[in-house]
Protein backbone atom coordinates (compact mmCIF):
# COMPACT_ATOMS: atom_id res chain seq x y z
CA UNK A 1 0.00 0.00 0.00
CA UNK A 2 1.04 3.24 -1.26
CA UNK A 3 -0.23 6.80 -0.14
CA UNK A 4 1.13 10.21 -1.75
CA UNK A 5 0.23 12.42 1.00
CA UNK A 6 1.01 16.27 1.54
CA UNK A 7 0.82 17.75 -1.60
CA UNK A 8 -1.99 20.03 -1.74
CA UNK A 9 -0.66 22.43 0.96
CA UNK A 10 -3.30 21.42 3.47
CA UNK A 11 -2.03 20.55 6.86
CA UNK A 12 -2.70 16.58 7.20
CA UNK A 13 -1.69 14.76 10.18
CA UNK A 14 -0.50 11.04 9.23
CA UNK A 15 -3.00 10.00 11.72
CA UNK A 16 -5.54 10.52 9.28
CA UNK A 17 -4.92 7.47 7.48
CA UNK A 18 -6.31 3.81 8.84
CA UNK A 19 -2.99 1.75 8.66
CA UNK A 20 -3.86 -1.81 8.34
CA UNK A 21 -1.12 -3.80 10.77
CA UNK A 22 0.35 -6.71 9.00
CA UNK A 23 0.51 -4.73 5.51
CA UNK A 24 3.51 -2.78 4.24
CA UNK A 25 2.01 0.83 4.00
CA UNK A 26 4.28 3.57 2.13
CA UNK A 27 3.27 6.94 3.06
CA UNK A 28 4.87 9.23 -0.03
CA UNK A 29 5.47 12.93 0.81
CA UNK A 30 4.54 15.07 -2.13
CA UNK A 31 7.25 16.75 -3.07
CA UNK A 32 11.03 17.11 -2.62
CA UNK A 33 11.52 19.33 -5.29
CA UNK A 34 14.93 20.30 -7.41
CA UNK A 35 13.55 24.18 -7.38
CA UNK A 36 13.85 27.26 -4.83
CA UNK A 37 10.17 28.83 -4.13
CA UNK A 38 9.33 30.72 -7.34
CA UNK A 39 10.20 27.09 -9.22
CA UNK A 40 13.60 28.22 -10.43
CA UNK A 41 15.96 24.52 -10.91
CA UNK A 42 18.78 24.44 -8.51
CA UNK A 43 20.82 21.89 -10.55
CA UNK A 44 20.10 18.53 -8.50
CA UNK A 45 19.11 20.97 -4.44
CA UNK A 46 16.35 19.57 -3.37
CA UNK A 47 14.36 21.05 -1.14
CA UNK A 48 11.18 19.74 0.88
CA UNK A 49 7.63 21.12 -0.19
CA UNK A 50 5.19 18.62 1.57
CA UNK A 51 2.84 20.38 4.03
CA UNK A 52 4.86 20.74 7.40
CA UNK A 53 2.26 19.38 9.59
CA UNK A 54 4.62 16.22 8.19
CA UNK A 55 7.64 17.01 10.27
CA UNK A 56 10.46 14.92 11.50
CA UNK A 57 8.98 14.52 14.62
CA UNK A 58 5.67 13.22 12.84
CA UNK A 59 7.45 10.69 11.56
CA UNK A 60 9.71 9.73 14.32
CA UNK A 61 6.14 9.03 16.29
CA UNK A 62 4.34 7.26 13.72
CA UNK A 63 7.29 5.04 13.00
CA UNK A 64 7.54 4.08 17.03
CA UNK A 65 3.67 3.64 16.77
CA UNK A 66 3.75 1.07 13.59
CA UNK A 67 7.23 -0.26 13.58
CA UNK A 68 8.74 -1.35 10.44
CA UNK A 69 6.02 -2.15 8.34
CA UNK A 70 5.35 1.64 7.70
CA UNK A 71 7.76 3.76 5.81
CA UNK A 72 8.05 7.09 4.59
CA UNK A 73 9.20 7.96 1.15
CA UNK A 74 9.85 11.29 -0.68
CA UNK A 75 8.41 11.94 -4.05
CA UNK A 76 10.62 13.71 -6.41
CA UNK A 77 9.23 16.88 -8.55
CA UNK A 78 5.49 16.89 -8.95
CA UNK A 79 3.59 18.65 -11.61
CA UNK A 80 4.07 22.30 -10.91
CA UNK A 81 5.10 24.58 -7.85
CA UNK A 82 3.47 27.64 -6.76
CA UNK A 83 1.83 27.65 -9.91
CA UNK A 84 5.00 27.08 -12.48
CA UNK A 85 5.34 23.75 -14.48
CA UNK A 86 8.11 21.34 -13.48
CA UNK A 87 9.88 20.24 -16.31
CA UNK A 88 13.09 17.67 -16.21
CA UNK A 89 15.86 18.91 -18.80
CA UNK A 90 19.20 17.76 -19.43
CA UNK A 91 21.65 18.95 -16.63
CA UNK A 92 24.55 20.86 -18.39
CA UNK A 93 26.76 18.58 -16.13
CA UNK A 94 25.13 15.20 -15.47
CA UNK A 95 27.69 14.30 -13.02
CA UNK A 96 27.42 17.42 -11.27
CA UNK A 97 23.62 17.13 -11.20
CA UNK A 98 23.61 13.70 -9.59
CA UNK A 99 26.04 14.47 -7.50
CA UNK A 100 23.76 17.61 -6.07
CA UNK A 101 21.45 15.83 -5.84
CA UNK A 102 22.33 12.70 -3.87
CA UNK A 103 24.16 15.03 -1.34
CA UNK A 104 20.30 17.28 -0.70
CA UNK A 105 18.59 13.86 -0.50
CA UNK A 106 21.22 12.21 1.97
CA UNK A 107 20.51 15.47 4.37
CA UNK A 108 16.24 15.25 3.51
CA UNK A 109 16.54 11.20 4.61
CA UNK A 110 18.44 12.28 7.29
CA UNK A 111 16.30 14.66 8.51
CA UNK A 112 12.75 13.45 8.00
CA UNK A 113 14.14 9.66 8.80
CA UNK A 114 13.18 8.16 4.86
CA UNK A 115 13.40 4.90 3.56
CA UNK A 116 13.17 5.99 -0.35
CA UNK A 117 12.19 8.04 -2.91
CA UNK A 118 9.92 8.18 -5.68
CA UNK A 119 10.25 9.51 -9.15
CA UNK A 120 6.69 11.58 -10.49
CA UNK A 121 8.65 13.52 -13.32
CA UNK A 122 5.64 14.70 -15.25
CA UNK A 123 6.60 16.96 -17.77
CA UNK A 124 9.87 16.97 -19.78
CA UNK A 125 11.55 19.08 -22.36
CA UNK A 126 11.17 18.35 -26.09
CA UNK A 127 15.43 19.08 -26.38
CA UNK A 128 18.26 16.20 -27.80
CA UNK A 129 19.31 13.97 -24.68
CA UNK A 130 16.01 15.23 -22.36
CA UNK A 131 14.86 11.62 -22.84
CA UNK A 132 18.06 9.73 -22.12
CA UNK A 133 19.25 12.19 -19.64
CA UNK A 134 16.09 11.49 -17.49
CA UNK A 135 17.16 7.89 -17.56
CA UNK A 136 21.03 8.05 -16.52
CA UNK A 137 20.63 10.69 -14.28
CA UNK A 138 17.60 9.26 -12.27
CA UNK A 139 19.13 5.73 -12.48
CA UNK A 140 22.21 6.40 -11.42
CA UNK A 141 20.61 8.51 -8.35
CA UNK A 142 19.07 5.69 -7.22
CA UNK A 143 21.65 3.35 -7.86
CA UNK A 144 24.22 5.28 -5.54
CA UNK A 145 21.27 5.78 -3.09
CA UNK A 146 20.90 2.15 -2.83
CA UNK A 147 24.13 1.07 -2.77
CA UNK A 148 25.30 3.32 0.00
CA UNK A 149 22.15 2.02 1.70
CA UNK A 150 21.06 5.57 2.09
CA UNK A 151 17.20 4.36 0.87
CA UNK A 152 15.92 0.53 1.00
CA UNK A 153 13.03 1.38 -1.71
CA UNK A 154 12.04 3.50 -4.62
CA UNK A 155 9.00 3.74 -6.78
CA UNK A 156 8.20 5.59 -10.20
CA UNK A 157 5.23 7.03 -11.59
CA UNK A 158 4.60 6.98 -14.83
CA UNK A 159 1.52 8.23 -16.38
CA UNK A 160 -0.11 7.71 -20.01
CA UNK A 161 1.88 10.45 -21.59
CA UNK A 162 5.34 9.82 -19.70
CA UNK A 163 5.74 6.03 -20.21
CA UNK A 164 8.44 6.92 -22.86
CA UNK A 165 10.93 8.43 -20.39
CA UNK A 166 10.01 6.12 -17.51
CA UNK A 167 10.37 3.13 -19.67
CA UNK A 168 13.91 4.08 -20.82
CA UNK A 169 14.88 4.40 -17.10
CA UNK A 170 12.86 0.88 -16.48
CA UNK A 171 14.66 -0.64 -19.60
CA UNK A 172 18.07 -0.11 -17.76
CA UNK A 173 17.65 0.65 -14.43
CA UNK A 174 14.06 -2.11 -13.68
CA UNK A 175 16.18 -4.01 -11.00
CA UNK A 176 16.28 -0.94 -8.74
CA UNK A 177 12.59 -0.33 -9.00
CA UNK A 178 10.65 -1.80 -6.40
CA UNK A 179 7.23 -0.83 -7.14
CA UNK A 180 5.55 1.41 -9.91
CA UNK A 181 2.50 3.85 -9.30
CA UNK A 182 1.29 3.77 -12.54
CA UNK A 183 -1.33 6.70 -12.58
CA UNK A 184 -3.89 4.33 -13.92
CA UNK A 185 -6.54 7.64 -12.77
CA UNK A 186 -5.05 9.68 -15.50
CA UNK A 187 -6.35 7.43 -18.16
CA UNK A 188 -9.79 8.09 -17.47
CA UNK A 189 -11.09 4.70 -16.78
CA UNK A 190 -14.32 4.29 -15.49
CA UNK A 191 -15.35 0.76 -15.17
CA UNK A 192 -13.72 -2.39 -13.79
CA UNK A 193 -13.69 -4.43 -17.44
CA UNK A 194 -11.68 -1.25 -18.59
CA UNK A 195 -9.46 -0.78 -15.87
CA UNK A 196 -8.28 -4.22 -16.59
CA UNK A 197 -7.74 -3.81 -19.52
CA UNK A 198 -5.68 -0.57 -18.61
CA UNK A 199 -3.71 -2.84 -15.84
CA UNK A 200 -2.63 -5.38 -18.91
CA UNK A 201 -1.71 -2.94 -21.08
CA UNK A 202 0.90 -1.37 -18.40
CA UNK A 203 1.83 -4.61 -16.74
CA UNK A 204 2.91 -5.26 -20.52
CA UNK A 205 5.12 -2.03 -20.46
CA UNK A 206 6.25 -2.42 -16.49
CA UNK A 207 5.84 -5.48 -16.00
CA UNK A 208 3.02 -7.00 -13.37
CA UNK A 209 5.03 -7.88 -10.34
CA UNK A 210 5.92 -4.41 -9.69
CA UNK A 211 2.75 -2.82 -10.92
CA UNK A 212 0.23 -1.40 -8.29
CA UNK A 213 -3.61 -0.76 -9.34
CA UNK A 214 -3.84 3.18 -8.62
CA UNK A 215 -6.79 4.85 -7.72
CA UNK A 216 -7.55 9.07 -7.13
CA UNK A 217 -9.74 9.30 -4.03
CA UNK A 218 -13.05 11.27 -4.88
CA UNK A 219 -10.73 12.35 -8.15
CA UNK A 220 -10.77 11.08 -12.02
CA UNK A 221 -10.93 7.55 -12.75
CA UNK A 222 -12.65 4.90 -11.57
CA UNK A 223 -14.29 5.30 -7.89
CA UNK A 224 -16.28 3.65 -5.43
CA UNK A 225 -16.51 0.00 -5.37
CA UNK A 226 -15.60 -0.08 -9.23
CA UNK A 227 -12.35 -0.07 -8.12
CA UNK A 228 -12.41 -2.95 -5.64
CA UNK A 229 -14.81 -5.29 -8.46
CA UNK A 230 -11.17 -4.10 -11.18
CA UNK A 231 -9.20 -6.05 -8.34
CA UNK A 232 -11.43 -9.23 -7.59
CA UNK A 233 -11.20 -9.49 -11.63
CA UNK A 234 -7.51 -9.37 -11.37
CA UNK A 235 -7.36 -12.23 -8.90
CA UNK A 236 -10.03 -14.04 -10.42
CA UNK A 237 -8.51 -13.90 -13.99
CA UNK A 238 -5.04 -14.75 -12.41
CA UNK A 239 -6.17 -17.78 -10.81
CA UNK A 240 -8.22 -19.25 -13.97
CA UNK A 241 -4.53 -18.91 -15.45
CA UNK A 242 -2.77 -20.68 -12.99
CA UNK A 243 -5.23 -23.57 -13.44
CA UNK A 244 -4.89 -23.95 -17.19
C1 LIG B 1 31.09 18.06 -14.06
O1 LIG B 1 30.95 17.87 -12.68
C2 LIG B 1 31.91 17.00 -12.12
C3 LIG B 1 31.49 16.69 -10.69
O2 LIG B 1 31.32 17.86 -9.93
C4 LIG B 1 33.30 17.63 -12.26
O3 LIG B 1 34.26 16.78 -11.70
C5 LIG B 1 33.56 17.87 -13.73
O4 LIG B 1 34.78 18.57 -13.89
C6 LIG B 1 32.45 18.68 -14.39
N1 LIG B 1 32.63 18.69 -15.83
C7 LIG B 1 32.63 19.80 -16.53
C8 LIG B 1 32.81 19.64 -18.01
O5 LIG B 1 32.50 20.91 -16.03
Amino acid sequence: MMEYIGATGSPIEFDAVPIQPGIDFHFILGFAIDADSSGTPLNGEFKPYWADTLSPESISSLKAQHGPSVKVMASLSGWSLGGKVLRWTRPNNQSLWISNAASSLRSLIATYHLDGVDVDYENFGRGKGDIESFAFCIGELIAQLKRENSISVASIAPFHTTVAPYAALFRRYGGLVDYVNYQFYTDKVRNPVAYLAAFRLRAGQFGKEKLLPSYEVSGRGIQGDGFFDALAARILNENLVSLY
